[in-house]
């Protein structure tokens, strides 16, 4: 039977003895990019543990963000949970790289109350499982739960064998949601109203979709503190694609977010800014790849309060 859309799937018990887990559900390791998560931890935390979980699983992967961007992604979970994130006014605990914050001139007149903990994780894009890795090492030593959102279901069951065989302690806690963000809201975030979820997006890069799936975090804005976006730096000069991330961000929260940069930040001249052979994809100088946005430091622009959410639904 087809895996239905709008539902959980079920781990499939038959991948549990599978060697070569990638080439068994026929998923091509192209660039083979390995974020080298241990240099990016600063204070041998949560990454080097993840690092030293995923070399024992021994799974063949690749990852798709810097090591910079997963660092920077855990560090800022890790403060929500331990407490108010410094607003940019401040951050008595930030090292001096994190000085970078973007402040809307609203919200630097206007202190945002502090935002409570999460209970779960949501990462939406999971492809080979380099997020959702550094995220299960996050919901094994935090205590939260993680679920998986992709639109392909051979990806969700790669990264969620990939996981159960690095972390079997948080396996239980792993789920895996088959569909889009607004789907994914109406199905489950609207129905578990006890959960707060801090949300991941490096699902669609495109930017009728990307408007799509972070409008859709309106309708449950106050059971999501955070939401960090990846991809806020790419371009795609094919014009098919319309890579605009951070064009949707400004469309739902506005041209003047409050935000906390993530990731790299690329020079004028750097190799990944010019476009690649493969789909014509580069990074802007002098942008960072990610953007961590509080919920409540931020209002949204769209949708308007009389849409429903199934105006967000692709028919
Ligand atoms: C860039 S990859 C994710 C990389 C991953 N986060 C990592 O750290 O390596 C994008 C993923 O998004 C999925 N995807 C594409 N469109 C989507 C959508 N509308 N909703 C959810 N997932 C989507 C793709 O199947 C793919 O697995």
């Amino acid at each position: 039977m087809a895996d239905a859309v709008g539902e959980f799937l079920e781990p499939d018990p038959a991948l549990e003895h599978v060697t070569s887990l990638h080439d068994h559900l026929e998923i091509e390791i192209k660039s083979g990019h390995r974020a080298d998560l241990r240099s990016a931890d600063e204070r041998g935390g949560i990454l080097t543990r993840v690092a030293d979980a995923i070399d024992r699983s021994g799974v063949g992967y690749e990852d798709q963000c810097s090591a910079r961007h997963y660092a920077d992604v855990v560090r800022c979970i890790e403060q929500l949970q331990a407490g108010p994130v410094a607003g940019a006014a401040g951050g008595s605990s930030w090292p001096a790289r994190w000085s970078r914050w973007r402040t809307s001139r609203r919200a630097a007149a206007t202190p945002a109350p502090a935002p409570a903990p999460a209970t779960r994780i949501v990462d939406v894009g999971v492809f080979m499982g380099g997020t959702s890795a550094v995220f299960a090492g996050c919901a094994e030593e935090l205590g939260l739960s993680l679920d998986l959102v992709d639109t392909s279901p051979t990806y969700l069951r790669f990264t969620h064998e990939r996981l159960r065989r690095a972390f079997p302690k948080v396996a239980k806690r792993v789920r895996m949601f088959h569909g889009d963000l607004p789907t994914y809201v109406r199905e489950v975030l609207m129905v578990e109203t006890a959960e707060r979820a801090v949300v991941h997006h490096d699902g669609a890069h495109e930017f009728d979709q990307v408007v799509r799936d972070l409008a859709s975090l309106w309708f449950v804005r106050d059971r999501v503190p955070a939401l960090a976006v990846q991809d806020t730096h790419l371009r795609c000069s094919d014009l098919r694609f319309m890579c605009f991330v951070d064009a949707a961000v400004f469309a739902v929260f506005g041209p003047d977010p409050t935000y906390r940069e993530l990731g790299v930040v690329h020079e004028e001249v750097a190799p990944l800014t010019s476009p690649d052979r493969y789909f014509g994809n580069y990074c802007l100088p002098g942008v960072a790849e990610g953007m961590f946005l509080e919920l409540a430091q931020n209002r949204f622009r769209f949708p308007h309060p009389t849409m429903p959410l199934e105006a967000l639904l692709r028919r």
